[in-house]
């Protein structure tokens, strides 16, 4: 093989009639009146290369070369003709008169086009996804994950943080998504879990002496996939000793901007706004608020109660709160009917609205509302005549859950930001633990090593609602980054949280009993985040949907279309295991979930 003296994407007016070498694809091949045009592609770009007539043997194998086909192309380089230079790209003012022509390899004709322009069906990519990731768009996306990796690298070493590795066959972490297992042969009947983070390994670490950690982990949950949620995904996980939660910001602040910078060229304002977790649910009804637009949410059950309406006027008895809407905007009869369907899509059991006007509130519902109600609404949502009120009334989980998803509905359609736009915060003074109305208990809100504020420990046992956590995530423009907390380092609050949360001190021995040991050896006080380093670059890159960042991703369904994972075990397999498949079918399996 001739090897390239040059990428596709490199040469220019200064190399004019110098020989070279090219290696790469061929993206295009015209013939021009018996002239051969091909545009040869590789990472770096595309060169244009001119195969003449003259040379017989030469011009019958370009005339056979087809897209994808691999080539190594000997020539000459000379200036295109005056105004047929292409701008777009790099090496557009020159071309190759080519003399040699060797094919590496040939294609098939590919399933899916080499373009940008041209979207296949997301199966279809994933299957080849060795040609998708050809498209250049793919390349730059991957080359922005490498320069985001390069900078946290870099960013977190200068600061004195190691990276340091943790195993990734363990004993099941408990961290809420179920495990991934994998079979010991040696030990037959025995398993190791896949990490769902290194959470304990960093904080043994901690334990350990190195007191600063980092590591960009792959971690795995065998969980329900999302746009932004794959079974493996990586983190940039970070743990410190002695920290106060200043300096953890600090560190994930200077964190997130040098990547901004390096991989996007972007400048991040820091420190970022800081924002309680009532807050946020109060004003933007989640605690992941998208802060590049505004309409804010009021709350108006003590107003509305005053009402004649149905639906408002016994909300509060019945455990519920209405939240108000306002778009700020006049809206037609059928985009309301619209968002009131989107309301019912994420199980609202409406969307109650009013035209504010001159003369006061209007619509079918307004005649329940009398005068000096109407006014306290107006007042108390600032609307101004031209707009519209909007209000959910529900329990507050479900209110909140749908008005906020009408919030972003109503940002994205009245096109109220700019989607380039990035805005950080952080969401503070979480609540310890949550009450699970289903099991009718409580549980850790975050997960069980994190720290209660020190006001709070008095309320552990008798009043949990009263107790916040140290304990905070980082929030990009409405989706959760990263997320984090001091942890506890002391065994007596470690036991009480337990005992609160119904977790037996048994089975905690048996799950962590390693980590709880290890507390009794000098544990420092320590704590740290994880960053979500997917979306991290799949927003860089203006996406929410992480597999459009990762090399080989699995699809909806848990399943990779390129390799054909997950297949069945194989008999020989089992055997080596000492493992015998007792397959539960699939609708027997329906059956025992619902008994659980
Ligand atoms: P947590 O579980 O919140 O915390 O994860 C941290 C961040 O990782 C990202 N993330 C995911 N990304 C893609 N696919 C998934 N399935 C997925 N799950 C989570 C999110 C999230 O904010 N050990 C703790 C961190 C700590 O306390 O230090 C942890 O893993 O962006």
């Amino acid at each position: 093989m001739k090897r390239r003296t040059h990428t596709c994407g490199e040469l220019t007016k200064d190399e004019i009639d110098n020989e070279i070498t090219l290696n790469g694809w061929v993206a295009t091949n015209r013939d021009h009146g018996g002239v051969i045009f091909i545009d040869l592609r590789d990472r770096y770009g595309i060169t244009q290369i001119v195969i003449n007539p003259e040379d017989k043997e030469l011009f019958k194998i370009a005339e056979s070369l087809r897209r994808e086909d691999v080539i190594s192309a000997i020539g000459k380089v000379r200036a295109r003709p005056e105004g047929m230079a292409n701008k777009n790209i790099s090496s557009g003012e020159v071309e190759i008169v080519v003399s040699e022509i060797e094919i590496l390899n040939k294609s098939l004709t590919p399933p899916i086009e080499v373009d940008d322009n041209i979207e296949a069906n997301e199966e279809l990519r994933l299957q080849y996804r060795f040609i998708d990731l050809r498209r250049p768009v793919m390349q730059e996306r991957l080359i922005k994950r490498h320069k985001a990796a390069m900078a946290a690298r870099k960013s977190l070493s200068d600061e004195g943080f190691l990276e340091i590795e943790t195993p990734l066959l363990v004993k099941a972490t408990p961290e809420g998504a179920r495990d991934y297992t994998v079979p010991s042969r040696v030990h037959p009947g025995s398993f190791y879990a896949l990490p769902q983070s290194p959470q304990l390994y960093k904080q043994l670490l901690m334990v350990a002496g190195f007191d600063k950690y980092f590591q960009l982990p792959r971690c795995l949950r065998d969980e329900d996939l999302r746009a932004d949620r794959q079974p493996e995904f990586t983190q940039i996980d970070i743990e410190m000793s002695f920290p106060t939660q200043d300096e953890i910001f600090r560190v994930g602040e200077k964190l997130v901007k040098d990547i901004f910078k390096e991989t996007i060229g972007m400048d991040v304002e820091t420190p970022f706004p800081r924002l309680p977790y009532a807050e946020s649910m109060a004003r933007f009804g989640n605690d992941k608020p998208d802060l590049r637009f505004g309409l804010e949410l009021t709350e108006v059950t003590d107003i509305v109660v005053k009402s004649d309406f149905g639906v408002f006027k016994d909300v509060k008895e019945n455990g519920g709160i209405v939240k108000c809407i306002n778009p700020e905007k006049e809206l037609g009869r059928k985009e309301i009917d619209n968002y009131i369907k989107h309301c019912q899509e994420f199980g609202a059991k409406g969307m109650a609205w009013m035209r504010v006007t001159e003369n006061g509130l209007e619509s079918n519902i307004a005649k329940y509302f009398p005068e000096d109600v109407q006014k306290e609404l107006i007042d108390a949502t600032e609307a101004k005549p031209g707009s519209i009120l909007m209000f959910i009334a529900d329990k507050p989980k479900k209110c909140n859950d749908v008005i906020s998803r009408l919030r972003l509905k109503l940002g994205e359609d009245l096109e109220l930001y700019d989607k380039k736009d990035f805005k950080l915060c952080w969401i503070v003074d979480f609540p310890l633990f949550e009450f699970n109305e289903d099991e009718d208990r409580w549980e850790p809100a975050h997960h069980m090593f994190t720290m209660p504020k020190e006001e709070c420990l008095q309320y552990i046992e008798d009043a949990p609602e009263k107790v916040f956590a140290t304990c905070y995530d980082m929030v990009l423009n409405g989706v959760e980054l990263a997320s984090g907390s001091i942890r506890v380092h002391d065994p007596e609050i470690q036991e009480r949280i337990m005992k609160r949360v119904g977790f037996p001190k048994e089975k905690a021995e048996e799950r962590f009993g390693f980590l709880l040991n290890a507390f009794k050896y000098g544990a420092p006080p320590h704590g740290g985040f994880a960053i979500g380093f997917d979306r991290l670059v799949a927003m860089m890159n203006y996406t929410n949907d992480i597999r459009e960042v990762i090399a080989y991703p699995k699809n909806k369904s848990a399943i990779n279309p390129m390799d054909g994972c997950p297949t069945p075990a194989d008999d020989e397999m089992l055997k080596e295991l000492k493992i015998k498949l007792d397959k539960v079918e699939k609708n027997e399996k329906k059956e025992d979930e619902k008994t659980e």
